[in-house]
Parts: C-alpha cells; structure tokens; sequence
C-alpha cells in the first residue's frame, strides 16, 4: 500500500465477517481518527456506541426489527457500531433551518469515513447500513430525540474479497471551469 488514494481503492464494504473478536486498541484507533474530522461550526456532534457481544445481538435484532429488506450480514459482524449525531440548537438545528442543509449528516459522513478507513487501514471490513429501525435503536440506547442515528456500521475481518463495483468516470463526475461564463 502506498498513500492514501490507495486506502481509499483498499476500502470497500464487506458484508461477510470471520468470527474473530476486533482487538479494542484497533476500535480506538478508528476513534481517533474520527476525532480529527472537521465539522460544521466544529460541533463533533458525533457519538460512537460501539455494540459487542450480547448487546450487539441486541442491537441488531431491533435495529432489524420490521425492516423490509433486513441486512441479515450486521448478525455475523463482531462489532456493530452506532453512529449517532447529538444534534447541536445553534448549528444543527437553528443554522440547518436557514440554510435548509442537514449539516449534522455531513458531519456524520465525514466522521464515519474517517473511521472506516482507518479500519482499512488495519485491515479490519466495514458496511455502512442506513436501512435499519432508527426508533427501535433509539430507544435501546436510551437517547431523546435530540439524538438522530444517521447510520450503523459493521466491523469485523473480512472472510472473503468482495466483487469489483462500477465505478463513474472522472469526468462523469467532475467539470473544470475557469472562464467566466455569460
Ligand atoms: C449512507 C450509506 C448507507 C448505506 N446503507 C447500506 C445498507 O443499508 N445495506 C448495505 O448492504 N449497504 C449499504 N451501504 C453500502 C453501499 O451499498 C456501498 O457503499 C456501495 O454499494 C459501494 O460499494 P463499496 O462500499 O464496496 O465501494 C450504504 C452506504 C452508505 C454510504
């Protein structure tokens, strides 16, 4: 590996776990590079509830609970992590209300990138799961409705490569400007 753009390639959600307990120092390890994420107003709104064992068996059962389509691989990852946002009045509530911009969703991407590529970086499998029973999981933790939970992510290592996935072109994705335009 060499350099970040290859973490970033390396990186790639993995929806099959080896059984293996994640040693605690590699979570850490992940949080730290979460506290570094930049955040609106730096609010680091953020809140990591990091679910083992029975508790994770737990929370995956209600985070599942009623779900159409359930992402049944979440039972089979070690760890279960809960990516909550406390939302902020000023910035997260009041501010968004202005400029009508979710800012604490962008926060709470950015702070959960962080985390699944420093786990990359260790080696560790990461899935974002957004498709889960937000108010089951809430209440489980026990957090107001100041709380939103944006997503859960599964860690674990991985048993097995996951598929190539498509990919768009740079240039579907990106435009340069530099003339002023009429
Ligand atoms: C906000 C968000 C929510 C997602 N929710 C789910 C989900 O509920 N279930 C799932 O299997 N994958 C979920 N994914 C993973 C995407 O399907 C995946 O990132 C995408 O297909 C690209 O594949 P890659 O991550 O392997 O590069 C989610 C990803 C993001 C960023």
């Amino acid at each position: 590996m060499n350099g970040f753009i290859d973490l970033v390639k390396k990186r790639r959600s993995i929806r099959s776990y080896r059984s293996d307990p994640v040693p605690r120092e590699m979570i850490e390890s992940c949080i730290e590079a979460v506290r570094y994420a930049p955040s609106a107003s730096n609010t680091q709104g953020w809140r990591f509830f990091i679910a083992e064992g029975e508790f994770k068996e737990r929370l995956v059962g209600e985070a599942m609970k009623g779900v159409v389509v359930p992402n049944k691989f979440a039972f089979e990852a070690p760890v279960v992590v809960v990516l909550a946002m406390k939302l902020s009045v000023v910035t997260h509530r009041l501010g968004a209300g202005m400029k009508n911009t979710r800012y604490h969703l962008i926060d709470a991407g950015i702070a959960g990138e962080h985390f699944v590529l420093q786990a990359a970086e260790l080696g560790l499998g990461t899935c974002w799961i957004g498709w889960f029973n937000k108010r089951a999981v809430r209440r489980l933790l026990g957090v107001s409705a100041l709380w939103d939970i944006p997503a859960l992510i599964t860690l674990g290592f991985p048993a097995g490569e996951p598929k190539p996935k498509n990919r768009l072109a740079a240039s579907e994705i990106c435009t340069f400007r530099s003339a002023k335009r009429p």
